[in-house]
């Protein structure tokens, strides 16, 4: 497949414009089109009420933003994609008319992506040119901040299509779930229906409120969910013996049964007791409001889950994994020895770092500073499999003089200067420099040791890692020696 430049959307409402935030922040372009003119509007205000939530997901570097283009031209939209993600109202005859009508306008490489909620990618294919192209690629709301992606085939895909869809959705920071086989509502879907069916005969038969079936979900099982599914934490509930036990224990009430398999008529008055239930929670705040908090918390869930590896969090270690080791290789290769010091990073100063007079905070100024470092520290050879070997580089000494504000509107690119190093130790002197004139708005001394952490000592750096760091040390000898290197803080001359 085409390496994807430019994402084509189909279909520009809640999903899409879901798809196009997440799609703009990692740096990919977007390009919209619906048939509604008034949907320019509506996206660009769903790309940015996404923006602080995307922003705050991961502090990795991340590449230069997409650009945002619409049109309600739908074959411009298909000439000019890398891949198109349809995202039209959930009607098959509806899908399968514009698939095929997209399809005769698409280049033969160019995926094409259903975001249904539960039809089958064989009924959708119908009609195209190319129909082995054609995939299900089903997201979930808010698209960008949940990695879920469930894909899957129909009976004319070629399963290269469902590989190359799987790396695209990766590279956006999602979790690719492929489906062995194609069934109405995919697998979430399933799952959740088959909960809400029940949540709907027990209101219903007014056994319960929405208030109540929430909280018996947001106190309990919700919370375990999200790390480990159902399955993996019934293997627990059955003790020592594990899944055995647990059916064993609890497998004879399936055939009492507890729940209800068909869903009660949507009554007026079953709809009333939900529309009132979910109005009553949300005490009088939008659903704006509510998107908000959802999104924070979701946030907040994601970051708790990376320090285990689990679930949602393993998702966002491979995702920061990949955007470290794209900004190194991305870093100007130039040897910089005789040009000047070494230019590690740029970086858009983000909402959340600013402090309550507008400027960069100061521990940021590390923070950006530690991100430039630790695109020297993959260039040299610390990539995360040397950190798990047991070996890396550990700061001894660090220092930051700040010289100018930095704004939110600004960016800044570091470069470091390698003032010295031996077998086990390197001396960094970095500066911070206003991307737009250039002007330098901080200097930072950082000095490292390298370590064997099994051992818990230092211990000399492999030959070719001691080599790199000597060959810029050598190269950046010639340089003018920074006055202020090695200063300690004080008050200066009198
Ligand atoms: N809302 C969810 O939670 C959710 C989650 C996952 C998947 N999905 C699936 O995503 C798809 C879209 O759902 P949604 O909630 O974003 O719907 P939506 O109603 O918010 O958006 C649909 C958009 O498609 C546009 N549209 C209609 N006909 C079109 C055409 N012929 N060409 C181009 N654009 C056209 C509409 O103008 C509208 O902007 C559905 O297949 C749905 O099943 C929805």
């Amino acid at each position: 497949m085409r390496q994807v430049k430019t994402l084509g959307l189909l279909g520009t409402g809640v999903i899409g414009g879901g798809w196009a935030a997440r799609a703009l922040h990692f740096g990919i372009d977007v390009i919209a089109a619906d048939v509604k003119p008034e949907m320019e509007e509506w996206i660009r205000g769903s790309v940015a009420s996404a923006e602080p939530a995307l922003a705050s997901l991961t502090n990795a570097p991340l590449p230069p933003k997409g650009k945002l283009t619409f049109t309600t031209d739908l074959n411009e939209m298909a000439a000019k994609a890398d891949f198109i993600q349809e995202n039209i109202p959930e009607q098959l005859p509806l899908k399968q008319r514009i698939l095929a009508q997209v399809s005769q306008h698409a280049p033969a490489d160019v995926i094409i992506a259903s975001s249904t909620s539960g039809l089958m990618p064989s009924d959708l294919q119908k009609d195209m040119r190319f129909p082995e192209r054609l995939i299900v690629g089903h997201p979930f709301n808010p698209v960008y901040l949940l990695p879920l992606c469930e894909l899957v085939a129909g009976a004319k895909t070629d399963p290269k299509s469902i590989e190359a869809a799987a790396e695209f959705y990766t590279y956006i920071g999602m979790h690719a779930l492929r489906v062995r086989r194609e069934v109405p509502g995919h697998l979430t879907d399933r799952l959740q229906e088959a909960l809400w069916r029940e949540i709907l005969h027990m209101v219903n038969e007014g056994v319960a409120t929405t208030r109540e079936l929430d909280e018996s979900i947001i106190y309990g099982p919700g919370l375990r969910w999200a790390g480990m599914g159902t399955n993996q934490i019934y293997h627990l509930a059955g003790g020592e013996p594990g899944m055995r036990h647990m059916l064993h224990q609890f497998g004879p009430c399936l055939k009492w049964p507890w729940t209800k398999l068909k869903a009660p008529e949507l009554t007026d008055e079953l709809i009333d007791r939900m529309v009132e239930g979910t109005a009553e929670q949300a005490a009088g705040r939008s659903i704006r409001e509510l998107e908000q908090l959802r999104d924070g918390y979701l946030v907040a869930v994601q970051q708790a889950l990376k320090q285990f590896n689990i679930g949602a969090g393993a998702t966002l270690n491979a995702l920061e994994s990949r955007l470290y080791n794209a900004a190194a290789a991305n870093a100007p290769k130039a040897a910089a020895a005789a040009d000047g010091p070494r230019r590690l990073y740029e970086t858009a100063i983000r909402p959340e770092w600013i402090d309550y007079h507008g400027h960069l905070t100061d521990f940021r100024y590390q923070h950006v500073f530690g991100d430039a470092v630790d695109v020297l520290f993959r260039e040299i050879g610390v990539t995360d499999a040397y950190r798990a070997a047991g070996h890396a580089p550990y700061t001894m000494e660090a220092q930051v003089r700040y010289l100018a504000e930095v704004r939110q509107t600004d960016s800044v690119y570091v470069t470091a200067q390698v003032l010295d190093s031996d077998a086990k130790r390197f001396w960094l002197y970095l500066r911070m420099h206003r991307a737009s004139d250039d002007k330098l708005v901080a200097v930072g001394e950082h000095l490292y040791v390298h370590v064997d952490a099994k051992a818990g000592k230092s211990a000399p750096m492999p030959a070719d890692m001691q080599g790199k760091l000597a060959a810029l040390r050598d190269a950046h000898a010639k340089l003018p020696r920074p006055a202020d290197a090695g200063r300690g803080i004080g008050f200066g001359k009198r």
